[in-house]
């Protein structure tokens, strides 16, 4: 039976993770310990709405079983003595520097996790890699931990020999609907050579997911089918987004075509909105990640189709910030622009990588001056994406979306949140200076209604 579980990395995965795991299991207690003592306190925090990452459904279950069966805490080595099972949920970007640079995964955080394990282990341990990992990542850590399994701080002799396997069970959830992709899964894939641990993993699960949705492979089959199936969702993002700049100019509509493709069960209906890229720490780099290990395999031809998913990602952003420009006369030099919407996607307040940052820059660079509403993003946090940026125009953080449109040339709609659908859009284009423009990146608003009010509207995909 497992009784205790620690899990390393109190981020976007680790937090809402352990989180269901506690409230369908409260017979297993859980530590999720980070180095990051911001953010084990913000977890701690008594005002939910301090919670570091907002995802719906997600305060209530805190509420419930915080300091019952599930802990926030920067006690790392009590989490790993008392774990049976061990989870690592620690970042894993893209390298900035050396061997790999902008292409392979920066495992540095995955090895000073291994060797905190490595050092505060003790007796049997389930190692399991939660983070997403380049293929072969398992055997790293197994190297880490068999070289220190007579040596540790908490090993006085010898005979208290440390064992452990190692597991690897990826994650799918999504962010914005994490707590639901959580609780009823498509599947849960764990992948191992040990039947015993593989059997104790499920077991965990199997206290709310039917058995039959319990994927068993190898080690590598497991890390592979998590960034194989990032590189597909991306894929599939990229083609319709392509598609949508020949619907623009040839008079077709994406939404239409979208569906119509769509309906082909083969096909499918799902993750065909064309938008402003994919944004999201993963996607990205996970397909980047697999582009270096086909190209470290010799798979040159692989790595060049999977890089264009990339590619067609940045070009849409830019595609889109071109016709920004072009529709304002051609310069947005002192124009007052307000951007709805600076997380990746709705129902997060994540921002890494979303496609405003990058259609943000370029305007700046223009010299524009631009105004951010977003419902769940903080200032600091803008300020911390934009920091790098050397431009001629500069940006102001506003608490409301007509605050953000007061006297702006335009809005433009980057992230699909439910309450810009609700915006008296009369109203804010009475505030609004004249020729007034939305660019709804989205498809989100319905484009007669905002031209019935005297908008010039531009969507994407539409001719
Ligand atoms: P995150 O940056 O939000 O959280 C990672 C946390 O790990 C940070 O709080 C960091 O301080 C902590 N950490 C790093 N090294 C540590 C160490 N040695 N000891 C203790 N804590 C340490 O990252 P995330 O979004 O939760 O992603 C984690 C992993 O899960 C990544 O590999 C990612 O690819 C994968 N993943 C993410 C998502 C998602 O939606 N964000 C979904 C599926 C999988
Ligand atoms: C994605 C995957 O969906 C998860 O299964 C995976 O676990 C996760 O990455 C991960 O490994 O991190 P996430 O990035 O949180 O989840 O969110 P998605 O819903 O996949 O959206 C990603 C991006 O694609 C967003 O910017 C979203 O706006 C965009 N998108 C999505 C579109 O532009 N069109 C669509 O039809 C769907």
């Amino acid at each position: 039976m497992i009784k205790n579980i620690c899990c390393i990395g109190a981020g976007y995965v680790g937090g809402p993770t352990m989180a269901v795991i506690a409230k369908n299991c409260p017979g297993i207690k859980i530590d999720v310990v980070d180095i990051d003592i911001n953010r084990i306190k913000a977890w701690n925090s008594s005002d939910l709405k301090c919670l570091p990452v907002f995802e719906p459904g997600l305060e209530e279950i805190i509420k419930e079983c915080r300091g019952k069966n599930l802990n926030f805490s920067t006690d790392i080595k009590k989490g790993i003595e008392n774990a049976d099972v061990i989870f690592i949920s620690v970042n894993t970007p893209t390298k900035l520097n050396g061997l790999g640079a902008g292409y392979a995964s920066d495992l540095k955080w995955i090895e000073s996790c291994a060797r905190q394990i490595a050092e505060f282990l003790k007796g049997h341990t389930i190692v399991v890699e939660k983070s997403t990992l380049p293929v072969k990542t398992a055997e790293t850590i197994k190297n880490i931990l068999d070289s220190s399994q007579f040596i540790g701080s908490n090993t006085k002799n010898k005979s208290e020999k440390k064992t452990f396997t190692i597991i690897s069970n990826p994650e799918f959830l999504a962010e914005g609907s994490a707590i639901n992709d959580l609780q009823n899964p498509d599947r849960v894939l764990i992948g191992g050579e040990d039947e015993f641990s593989i059997s104790k993993i499920s077991c965990i699960y199997e206290n709310w997911v039917d058995p039959q949705k319990i994927i068993i492979t190898n080690l590598w089959s497991s890390e592979l089918s998590k960034l194989v199936a990032n590189a597909f969702l991306a894929q599939r993002i990229s083609s319709i987004n392509s598609i949508s700049a020949l619907c623009e100019s040839t008079g077709a509509k994406i939404q239409e075509v979208s569906r119509a493709i769509g309906a082909d069960k083969r096909i499918g209906n799902k993750f065909l909105n064309s938008g402003p890229g994919f944004g999201g720490s993963c996607f990205k780099k996970d397909i980047l990640n697999l582009v270096y290990l086909s190209r470290f395999y010799g798979l040159h031809e692989v790595a060049d189709y999977w890089e264009q998913v990339v590619k067609i990602n940045l070009w849409q952003q830019k595609r889109i910030y071109s016709l920004v420009i072009k529709n304002l006369f051609g310069t947005v030099s002192n124009k007052k622009l307000a951007i709805f919407g600076f997380s990746f996607k709705a129902n997060t307040n994540d921002t890494r990588e979303s496609p405003t940052i990058e259609i943000s820059r370029d305007l700046l660079q223009e010299g524009a001056t631009l105004t951010f509403y977003d419902p769940k993003v903080k200032e600091v946090q803008i300020v911390n994406e934009l920091k790098d940026i050397e431009c001629e125009g500069n940006w102001f953080y506003c608490k409301t979306s007509f605050e953000a449109a007061e006297g702006a040339d335009a809005v433009l709609i980057l992230t699909e949140w439910e309450e810009f659908k609700n915006i008296k859009w009369s109203n804010l284009y009475n505030i609004m200076r004249k020729p007034a423009w939305i660019f709804d990146s989205r498809n989100y608003i319905d484009s007669n209604s905002l031209k019935n009010i005297g908008f010039n509207v531009w969507t994407v995909g539409n001719p």
